[in-house]
Formats: C-alpha cells, sequence, structure tokens
C-alpha cells in the first residue's frame, strides 16, 4: 500500500505531520544523491514514464511554482502540457469540472492549478475522482493547488518548511518566525497557520499595518494550534521590542488583490514593512531572511544590497522549490513512497456528537414559559441566540424560520427574558411534525444551542439539545460568503457548499477556509 499515491495536495493541511517530514527526508536524499553524482539513486526518484501525464494549468502569473514544476516534471521523464487558458474553451463558458474532466480523459494523471477561483482544486478533486471512476479511468487524478487567491499556497509552504530546517540542523523542537509584509492577501503567510504545526514550540510574530494585518481566522487557528502569536504594525516598532525573530520571512504587497482604497496607500503601507540599511545593527545574530518571491524591481522590501550578505535565506530557499516539488511528484504518483507506514491516524470527524437527547421527564420542562397557551400538539424552538440582544435575536428568527420552512404554520415567536436578564428566542408552531434527521440538523446549524421540544398530546415526547454539527452540507440554501470562493454561487460552478466545524465552534468553509459564524452559512 502507498500512502501518497493519488493523493492531492490542496491545502497544506492535507498532508500530516508525518508525511511532510517523510517527504523532507526524500528530499534530502535526493539532493545529496544529486551532489554526490549517485546517478542510481536519483534515478530511483523518477517517473521515468513518458505516457505519465502532467498538466499544468495557470490561470494567474507566476515564474517560480511554474517553472519548477516544469523542470521537476522534465526531470520525471513524463509527458508535460501546459493548457493555454486564453483560447481555451473557459472562454465559451465551460465550467471547470467540464474542462478537467475532459482533460483527464486523455490520460492525465497530475494537474497543477494556480487560480484566482479559491478551493478549484478541493472541487476538481471530488468530481474529477467521479468522473474517472465512471468511465474506468483506471486511475485517481491528482490536484495540486499551486496558489488560489488568497487562500493557500500549500508547495510554497513545503520548500519553506524544508529551507527553515536545511538552515536549522533538522530541528523541529522550536522556531521562532517573523511574518512580515501583506498578510491580509498573501496566501503563502496563511498556509502557515496549518504547515508551522510541524515544530513543537512555535512563536510567530505578525509585522504589518491594520490594513495589511493577518485575518483573524488564521491568528486564531495559529493561537489554537498552540503558537504563540504578537503583532507589530512595523518593521520600526517591532525592532524596538528587543525580541526579534531570527527568521523573517517575507511577502510582497499583493498589489493585484488590493482594493482602490489601498492601493491608494501602498506607499505609506510599502515602507512600514520594508527593511532599511539602518536597521541592520538592531537584528539579533544569525538572522536569515527568506521571501517566496518575486520581489518587485522597483520597490524590494528586502533591498538588494542584501543579497550579498548572511541574510540571504531566500536563493536557496527559491533553489529548493524545484526538489520539493520533484518529490512530491514522484510520491503522488506512487514512484515512490512504499515504505512509509502512518504512526498517527487522523482523527474521524464523529457526526453523532451534535444532538444529544434528553429524556422527557427527566428534567421537568415547562414547555411555554410565557405569553401563550399550553400547546397541544406542536414543537417549540427554544434557547435561540441565548445571551443576545433582542433586535439580533429577532433578525435570526426570520432566518431561521426561512431555513426550517416555518413561514406558512401556524404559531409564533417571541424573545424572552430569564431571571438572569438575558434573552433568548423561542419559536413555536402548531400541528404534528415528525422532524427528519436531516430537518435536525438544519436547525442545529441555524441555531446551535437551541432546544428543541416535539410535543403531542399536551406532552413533551422528545427533547433534543443541539450542537453545532461537525459537517454541514447537501442543502441548496448553505453558501459560502466569500465570492472568490468555487462554491460561491457567483463563480456559477455549481458547487454544493460544505461547512466544517471549528474548535471553536464556528464554520469553516471545505473548499476556500473561509470562516462564518452559524448566522452567515445560510442564504440571506
Ligand atoms: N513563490 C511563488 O509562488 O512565485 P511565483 O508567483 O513566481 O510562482
Amino acid at each position: 500500500m502507498n500512502y501518497f499515491k493519488g493523493r492531492s495536495l490542496c491545502v497544506i493541511d492535507d498532508f500530516s505531520k508525518e508525511e511532510r517530514l517523510y517527504l523532507f527526508e526524500k528530499v534530502r536524499e535526493l539532493k545529496k544523491a544529486i551532489a554526490d553524482g549517485d546517478t542510481e539513486k536519483r534515478d530511483s526518484f523518477r517517473i521515468n514514464d513518458p505516457d505519465f501525464g502532467i498538466y499544468e494549468v495557470f490561470l494567474e502569473d507566476s515564474t517560480r511554482t511554474k517553472e519548477s514544476f516544469r523542470n521537476a516534471a522534465e526531470f520525471h521523464h513524463a509527458k508535460l502540457t501546459e493548457m493555454s487558458a486564453d483560447n481555451s474553451s473557459f472562454n465559451k463558458g465551460e465550467s471547470f469540472s467540464d474542462t478537467f474532466n475532459t482533460l483527464c480523459g486523455y490520460n492525465n494523471r497530475i494537474f497543477i492549478i494556480r487560480s484566482k477561483v479559491e478551493g478549484v482544486t478541493r472541487h476538481l478533486d471530488e468530481e474529477c475522482t467521479k468522473y474517472a471512476e465512471r468511465n474506468n479511468l483506471g486511475f485517481k487524478p491528482v490536484f495540486i493547488n499551486a496558489g488560489d487567491g488568497k487562500h493557500e499556497h500549500p508547495t510554497q509552504e513545503l520548500l519553506d518548511e524544508y529551507s527553515f530546517l536545511e538552515d536549522n540542523n533538522w530541528d523541529t523542537s522550536y522556531l521562532h518566525i517573523a511574518l512580515v509584509g501583506d498578510l491580509y492577501h498573501g496566501r503563502t503567510v496563511h498556509s502557515k497557520a496549518d504547515g508551522l504545526t510541524l515544530w513543537s514550540k512555535v512563536k510567530v510574530d505578525l509585522i504589518a499595518p491594520q490594513e495589511l494585518a493577518m485575518p483573524e481566522a488564521y491568528v486564531t487557528k495559529m493561537r489554537e494550534n498552540g503558537f504563540e502569536v504578537t503583532e507589530y504594525p512595523s518593521i520600526e516598532e517591532y525592532l524596538k521590542s528587543g525580541k526579534c525573530a531570527d527568521k523573517w520571512y517575507f511577502t510582497r504587497p499583493q498589489l493585484e488583490r488590493m482594493g482602490e482604497k489601498i492601493l491608494q496607500k501602498q506607499d505609506e503601507l510599502r515602507k512600514s514593512i520594508t527593511f532599511r540599511k539602518e536597521f541592520m545593527d538592531k537584528l539579533p545574530q544569525n538572522t536569515r531572511f527568506y521571501h517566496p518571491l518575486p520581489r518587485h524591481k522597483v520597490h524590494p522590501t528586502i533591498p538588494t544590497f542584501l543579497d550579498e550578505t548572511p541574510l540571504n535565506g531566500w536563493e536557496k530557499q527559491s533553489i529548493n522549490g524545484m526538489y520539493t516539488r520533484i518529490v512530491l511528484l514522484a510520491l503522488v504518483s506512487g514512484r515512490i513512497g512504499d515504505d512509509f507506514v502512518p504512526q498517527i491516524r487522523k482523527k474521524e470527524v464523529k457526526d453523532e456528537d451534535w444532538i444529544v437527547e434528553v429524556k422527557p421527564g427527566e428534567k421537568k420542562t415547562r414547555v411555554i414559559s410565557e405569553g401563550v397557551n399550553p400547546i397541544r400538539n406542536g414543537i417549540v424552538i427554544d434557547h435561540i441566540c441565548r445571551g443576545e440582544k433582542p433586535e439580533e435575536i429577532r433578525r435570526h428568527m426570520i432566518l431561521m424560520r426561512r431555513v426550517m420552512n416555518l413561514d406558512s404554520l401556524k404559531g409564533g415567536e417571541w424573545v424572552s427574558q430569564g431571571s438572569d436578564g438575558s434573552y433568548k428566542g423561542i419559536i413555536f408552531r402548531i400541528g404534528h411534525f415528525d422532524l427528519s434527521h436531516k430537518e435536525i440538523k438544519r436547525l442545529a446549524a441555524s441555531a446551535p444551542g437551541c432546544t428543541l421540544n416535539i410535543i403531542e398530546d399536551g406532552e413533551v415526547k422528545r427533547k433534543i439539545r443541539t450542537h453545532i454539527p461537525p459537517r454541514i452540507y447537501n442543502f441548496d440554501d448553505l453558501m459560502c460568503t466569500n465570492d472568490a470562493c468555487i462554491s460561491n454561487d457567483s463563480q456559477n460552478e455549481h458547487v454544493g457548499s460544505m461547512f466544517l466545524r471549528t474548535p471553536d465552534n464556528r464554520f469553516v468553509c471545505a473548499y476556500c477556509g473561509r470562516v462564518h459564524t452559524f448566522k452567515e452559512i445560510f442564504k440571506h
């Protein structure tokens, strides 16, 4: 069994820590074999099959990622094709899935895709795998995310991690790193929120002005992953702290992703994230700078006078790109990796823990606390948005009525105040109800923490306490709010939304990673 064969890499977390360490060990072996002139060892990495199809589809500009993958594919003596999207049937309105299904049908196994549409490789991995199965293609296509909008850049993360390890004697016990630059739009730094879990103890200093600050969801994820995170508005302020990291990772201002308002301030913003000569003597000993590149020839945030200094870690980092990608292709093609056996199993997501049945009669419940006569037959949804402001609760109950299809039924809703002064919403409906598992799931997703009472002949027959479900999908009225996401209606790709529960009880889009509250996942 080869654990890597046929695996896609859509986000860095698709490869576990031990899988990445195995990959890095193979990169070390390959680099050594090449340096030593050990051709037998070097050739043991090659796919060596002129019919093995590798497709590059770059819908955004690139030099390093595209060319290192091209050189990696040539190393493998595989069939490399570059799709020219400009004169493809994308221009006739063809969808991503139809396009890539077609290319799979021509015996292409690995697709390397860069796009401004976020989550596209995850979607294609699902769709094209089904296509390959129903057409008996005999292989599972692999999708590699070469950068999707401002979401992730997992192969850059691989080569970054490899470079940090190589420069740090392969030590995975501790990493202190400063992330400097456009942390808002930069996808390479977003991949670090999961990627840096490779180290046992991680300290991350985020250096960016407020307009380019790391999105809150990634900061939260870093903290959930146990990182110590500190934020600074500029390099100048950071140096004053006297607690600087020995690794600085710069990322360029992503002008192409900025809105007009930020673009107008670009000179001022750039100043706070550009290194200057006068800063040199304030750096700790053995500091090294990294950069995914490109750097701007007029406004480099790492000035060129640093190229000839020991600070320069970015050139070796760039060179490592090709070796890392050679090994990645060797693994997912199944050429190498047979000897890898995972020691740690990924935690399975259980689907049951979001619904708790409370035995009727176990706790005496007054079905309706105020306002109307007791119900004989019906449902009462209680504890809606407990603790929120009355107007916010009322607004959310309008959405819930639609989500639960309650508008045409007899009943009512109100906001109630408890003895502790907090507010909660209550909805009741009259009639006989036999709610399905799917309907209860919708209720749990739209109002986690609420209780559902099903009343028959004046008695509570079923009482259910709900929590956020670990997964929610397969509903037409769910939608990710990120309009750059493949599953957002504005992309017209007809991808059903899917959300996964986060450790802090929010919902993350399974495609683009945007984090939502339970109030945001249903179409408004
Ligand atoms: N680091 C990186 O992604 O560079 P390119 O945009 O040149 O591929």
